[in-house]
């Protein structure tokens, strides 16, 4: 067969770990030809491809971003980009198409399998944000960035007596914030899926500033939200996906911190630095296992799916189940968990 590969959405690490796993186990136990398309959806309504052998794969697993190049292009923004796509694939002789993407990737994927491209999907994202796996890939690489971070940001907080904010990515979900706050002993953790009250973030730190000399860390998502009416943050630029550019909730917060508590306050956002690099052993074979999964359903004639991870094991899941809805945070991890070591 020959079969088309291509990485869209914001890149994470693992990505390169399936397309190795896709073009190792097509070509070399299916005897397949498996081809790249360039930038994500964009280089597949251009119709730009970029060949992939097992040759072209050695070293990369290890390596963080994607060989194949990545964007936030929807085909269907574009006028007939959707058609473009379709054609480009019969052009280049394609059977099957694997896509490797979040929820926006994966939602043109499944939309494309409705007007007759055979594709499976695979999951991806830093923010774990995707319904119908229990973990992306990624995920536990931003994790451990951001829970590195948070530990060197306790002794330059604890030696100033200082709240330092810690502002991590998480657009509508706040997994990264949570785990990595658990993980760190954050005092506060804010999350997008609860508008936070920033009087009572400020209660609580006072009275843990109240028991001694205490330094705070409060680790925010970057889609964390005020309550309606408290404080004030503007409007920004939006993606072809509707997407706001967020960034920059931790300096409102460490401002209001600062103002209402008197407790000298410092901001550090983590940015890229959660998506780039290396990732984690874990992410490793997470990724390897949804690239093999994912050739595996090719062969199968299983379409429209995502390969996922459920229970330990790799499974398929329609498309749509996967994008239907986001996967947010358990409240019970943030109230009965996390919030144990908040005061
Ligand atoms: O891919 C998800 C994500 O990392 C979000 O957490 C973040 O809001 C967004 O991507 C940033 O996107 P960009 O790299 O386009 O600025």
């Amino acid at each position: 067969m020959r079969v088309g590969v291509l990485t869209g959405g914001g890149d994470c690490p693992g990505l390169n770990a399936v397309i190795r796993a896709v073009v190792r186990k097509g070509e070399v136990v299916y005897g397949d030809a498996v081809v790249g398309f360039a930038d994500g959806w964009k280089g597949a309504v251009e119709g730009r491809t970029v060949p992939l052998d097992v040759e072209r794969c050695r070293g990369i697993l290890p390596r963080g971003g994607t060989i194949l190049g990545t964007s936030r292009t929807n085909p269907y923004r574009i006028p007939g980009g959707a058609q473009r796509v379709l054609d480009n694939v019969a052009a280049a002789g394609l059977d099957a198409l694997v896509a490797i993407g979040g929820e926006d990737t994966l939602g043109v994927a499944h939309r494309l399998a409705s007007e007759g491209l055979p594709v499976v999907g695979v999951p991806k994202t830093i923010d774990n944000d995707l319904s119908g796996t229990e973990v992306t890939f990624g995920f536990d690489t931003a994790v451990q960035i951001a829970t590195d971070a948070i530990d060197r940001l306790h002794t330059t907080a604890e030696s100033h007596d200082r709240v330092i904010v810690c502002e991590v990515m998480g657009r509508n979900a706040g997994w990264i914030a949570t785990y990595a706050g658990i993980a760190g002993g954050a005092a506060e953790i804010l999350v997008p899926e609860e508008p936070f009250d920033i009087d009572v973030v400020c209660e609580s730190l006072k009275r843990r500033h109240q028991k001694g000399r205490y330094a705070s860390i409060v680790v925010v998502a970057e889609g964390a939200r005020p309550k309606e009416g408290t404080i004030a943050v503007r409007d920004r630029q939006v993606d072809q996906f509707g997407h706001e550019r967020l960034g920059g909730i931790g300096n409102v917060l460490a401002e209001e911190i600062e103002k209402r508590t008197g407790f000298e306050s410092r901001v550090t956002i983590l940015g890229h630095i959660q998506r780039g690099g290396t990732p984690t052993a874990f992410d490793r074979v997470l990724a390897t296992r949804f690239g093999v999964a994912a050739i595996d359903a090719v062969h199968d004639g299983a379409f429209d799916v995502m390969v996922a991870l459920r229970a330990g094991s790799i499974v398929r899941i329609p498309l749509a189940d996967a994008v239907e809805t986001l996967k947010t945070v358990d409240p019970e991890l943030v109230h009965g968990v996390a919030e144990v070591f908040f005061d």
